[in-house]
C-alpha cells in the first residue's frame, strides 16, 4: 500500500479500522495496517511536531547567530548545530530527521533519496501553483526494508528566506568571507543562486510504525 497526499488533495481511506492516531487537518487518513508495535499515540502528528520543533530551534540559532556575528559566524550553526540537532532528535523521538536540498551543500546529510525526491517535486508543483509552504506536506506510508516493517515518512518544505541570501544566494549577496569559508567547507556546494520564495529543500522524518502482515 502506498499514500500519499499533501493537505489540500488527499487520497484518503483504505480501512478506517486503523484510522486513530493518524488525524491530518481534521481529516482522517486511514491506513491498511496495525500499530501494535508502535508505542506512541499519533505517529503522524508526532513526525510533524518534530520537524516543526527542528525548524523553529534552527531557525532561532541561525537567527541569533546573524544577529551576533553575522553570516561568517553562523555557518558554524549550519555546519555543526544542524546535524547535532536532527541527530538529538532523531535520539530522542526514536525517529530519522535530516533536511534535504533541492540543491545540495553537504552531499553527505543533505542529498534526497527517492522518496524524498518525490516529496520535493510535490512541494515545487505546489509553490507554483501558488499553495502556502505552511499548508504543503508529504506524508507516506509504506512497506520499507525487510519483511513487513512499515515506515511512515514524513516531509515539510523549507522555502528560502531573504536572510538565507547571505549563505544561498547570488554572488554578490554572499560575502567573500562566507564564500572562502564556504568553499574550504564543501567544495562540491551546489546550494547557492537561490531567490526569496523558493523552493530550497525539505525537512524529512521517517519513522518505524508498525507490521503489516497483510
Ligand atoms: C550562515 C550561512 C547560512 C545561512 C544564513 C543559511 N544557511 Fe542553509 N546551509 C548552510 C550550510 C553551511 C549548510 C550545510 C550544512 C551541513 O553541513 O549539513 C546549509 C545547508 C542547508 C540545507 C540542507 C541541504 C544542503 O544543501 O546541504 C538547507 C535545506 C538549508 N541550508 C536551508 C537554509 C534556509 C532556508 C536558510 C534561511 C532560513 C538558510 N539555509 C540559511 C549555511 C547557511
Amino acid at each position: 500500500m502506498h499514500i500519499m497526499l499533501n493537505q489540500k488533495h488527499i487520497q484518503p481511506s483504505i480501512s478506517s479500522k486503523w484510522a486513530k492516531g493518524l488525524l491530518l487537518s481534521g481529516l482522517t487518513l486511514s491506513l491498511g495496517l496495525a500499530f501494535a508495535d508502535y508505542k506512541g499515540e499519533n505517529p503522524m502528528q508526532e513526525s510533524r511536531d518534530t520537524a516543526a520543533a527542528m525548524l523553529k530551534e534552527l531557525g532561532q540559532k541561525l537567527q541569533a547567530a546573524m544577529a551576533n556575528g553575522g553570516p561568517e559566524n553562523a555557518i558554524t550553526v549550519c555546519n555543526i548545530e544542524a546535524p547535532a540537532i536532527a541527530e538529538r532528535l532523531s535520539r530522542e523521538e526514536k525517529i530519522t530527521i535530516t533536511r534535504v536540498g533541492t540543491r545540495v551543500r553537504n552531499p553527505v546529510l543533505g542529498m534526497p533519496n527517492d522518496w524524498q525526491t518525490e516529496a520535493l517535486q510535490q512541494f515545487a508543483k505546489g509553490l507554483a501553483n501558488g499553495e502556502k509552504p505552511a499548508d504543503m506536506e508529504f506524508v507516506q506510508a509504506v512497506k520499507a526494508g525487510s519483511g513487513s516493517r512499515m515506515e511512515l515518512r514524513y516531509a515539510k518544505p523549507i522555502v528560502m528566506q531573504p536572510q538565507c541570501t547571505a549563505c544561498h544566494g547570488s554572488t554578490e549577496q554572499i560575502s567573500p568571507a562566507v564564500q572562502a569559508k564556504l568553499k574550504e567547507l564543501y567544495p562540491d556546494d551546489r546550494a547557492v543562486g537561490y531567490k526569496p520564495g523558493e523552493l530550497r529543500g525539505a525537512i524529512v522524518v521517517s519513522r518505524f510504525i508498525g507490521y503489516n502482515n497483510n
